[in-house]
């Protein structure tokens, strides 16, 4: 099983501090990281298919004789909610981090794809469980959320992948699917922040990653740019609210689509166990 964590990657993304971390360490690699550059003002300089695997330094994550994962392994590894696992980028993100030697908290409402899944990260060798999980629903976010939590004593790092895109003209008046991509994207993101926030506060320690969309502004995206920018805005307020708690958004139109994306978020996770060891 490839496991890996990322060694002194180079800082990237954009915004300033406002708040000091009480961790220098985190204070020097906290900023609101942003992977492929399609939005104003949040832009890396390459895309991320630019920039080398050379540059995240990946060192291998060790095992005893057992095949156990040895103290290191364990320090590295992170309890990550998954929301949208049953879709493309949340499957290949579960998949990816759990790769990495991460236990992975699946959530979405399709429960026979999540079952299929988390018996296939099982078989590759993967910390895996699975909840039934409706992001819209205040209180089933909180019940994801907690039941990780009273497993394993802490919640890591929430990605918010659960999301719709249902692109219209807004001539069109689908008001329904306006209702549903704001529903699910802003609301059902902020929801499974409002579920994780308390336990990493408490903590000290944590990491948000949101999924923006950077191609939102122009016809028949009016609601998808709207949500899209709706998520970046809660990404850097959270991030200047909390000085503890790492901040990521990704902009998942890049080449390679989605197991590009599930690598640029396990590198933003290594980077950060990384940054706090
Ligand atoms: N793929 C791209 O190129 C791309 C580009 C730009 C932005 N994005 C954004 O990235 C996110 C993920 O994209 P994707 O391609 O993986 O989408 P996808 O394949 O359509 O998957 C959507 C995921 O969201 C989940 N979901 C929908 N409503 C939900 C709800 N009420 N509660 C919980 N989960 C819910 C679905 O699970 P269930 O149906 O099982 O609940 C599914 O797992 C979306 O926000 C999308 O808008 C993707």
């Amino acid at each position: 099983m490839p496991l890996a964590r990322a060694k002194n990657s180079p800082a990237g993304g954009s915004g300033n501090d406002l708040k000091p971390s009480r961790n220098p360490a985190r204070a020097r690699a906290r900023r609101l990281h942003t992977v492929q550059g399609t939005v104003p003002g949040y832009h890396r300089n390459r895309p991320l298919k630019e920039r080398s695997m050379a540059e995240h330094h990946f060192i291998p994550v060790t095992t005893d004789r057992t095949g156990a994962p040895t103290p290191d392994a364990e320090a590295a590894r992170q309890v990550v909610l998954v929301t949208g696992a049953t879709g493309r980028i949340g499957a290949a993100t579960a998949r990816e981090l759990a790769a990495q030697g991460h236990h992975v908290v699946l959530g979405a409402r399709r429960i026979e794809r999540l079952v299929l899944l988390a018996a296939e990260i099982r078989a590759a060798g993967g910390s895996v469980e699975c909840h039934v999980l409706d992001v819209t629903d205040a209180d089933d976010a909180q019940t994801f959320a907690l039941a990780a939590f009273h497993r394993h004593g802490r919640v890591d790092a929430l990605v918010n992948a659960a999301g719709v895109a249902a692109p219209s003209r807004l001539d069109a008046l689908k008001l329904l699917e306006w209702d549903r991509m704001l529903d699910v994207n802003v609301r059902g993101a902020l929801y499974a922040i409002a579920a994780v926030l308390p336990l990493m506060q408490r903590a000290g320690v944590g990491h948000v990653v949101n999924l923006a969309s950077g191609t939102g502004i122009g016809p028949a995206h009016a609601v998808q740019g709207a949500s899209a920018r709706a998520l970046l805005a809660i990404a850097e307020a959270l991030r200047q609210e909390e000085r503890d708690i790492e901040v990521s958004v990704i902009a998942p139109d890049m080449p390679g689509g989605a197991q590009a994306v599930a690598e640029a978020i396990g590198a933003v996770l290594a980077r950060e166990a990384h940054a706090c060891a």
